[in-house]
């Protein structure tokens, strides 16, 4: 079958970001690199699963469908994931909001003050093995709580919208900090929060609309 060049995802802008705290411009740049890598895959996994449907040859005992079809979350939450990081940072960002209203507010009630809600977003950031803490919104309950996930699909709660994404796997500070560093990278993640994006997030009925 004839393959089709058409991309279906596009990586976003997010030239924005240069000037951040504790995030080098060129780790930055290597990071955004990275995510692009991300959007081809899924780009590439889509046009050949869709080929091998048209084909006929998927069939569960097919190495490339099952290979693919488990690629496919990994590669597709990977780019997602990114678009929601970068797009809660910027230059000039701050580590918590005020707990006297909206979003802080919410912490404060669920995690006794907004300083602990950090705290325990923290301590998770310097959990062993690569992945993601995530602060999630439950939609029916809309009880916030943060998550831990591995690689970029195991974890992920359903149903939960991702309000405050950090990456913490090492490519996103080696440039920066040595491996053993991560806890410096962490502080400089919570510098740089745009927690306007994070509040935005909490009142969008479709949490994928803010990463755009
Ligand atoms: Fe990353």
């Amino acid at each position: 079958m004839k393959k089709d060049d058409r991309a279906i995802y596009s990586a976003k802008s997010f030239d924005h970001l240069e000037g951040l705290t504790g995030i080098s411009d060129a780790q930055l740049a290597e990071h955004l690199d990275l995510y692009a890598g991300y959007v081809k895959q899924v780009n590439t996994l889509m046009q050949e699963l869709s080929e091998m449907r048209g084909e006929r040859r998927a069939s569960g005992k097919d190495f490339g469908l099952a290979e693919g079809t488990r690629r496919l979350a990994f590669e597709y939450d990977g780019m997602v994931l990114h678009e929601f990081y970068f797009s809660n940072l910027k230059p000039g960002g701050e580590a918590r909001p005020s707990d006297r209203q909206g979003l802080g507010r919410a912490l404060a009630e669920t995690f006794g003050s907004v300083e602990q809600w950090q705290e325990n977003f923290q301590a998770m950031g310097s959990m062993r093995g690569v992945g993601w803490v995530i602060l999630f919104q439950d939609p029916v309950t809309d009880r916030l709580t943060n998550y831990w996930v591995s690689l970029h699909q195991d974890g992920i709660p359903a149903r939960c919208k991702p309000l405050l994404v950090m990456d913490v796997w090492e490519h996103a500070f080696m440039r920066d900090y040595k491996a053993t560093e991560r806890v410096k990278y962490v502080d400089a993640f919570l510098r740089n929060i745009d927690w306007s994006v994070v509040e935005q997030r909490t009142r969008e009925d479709s949490a994928a609309r803010s990463a755009a």
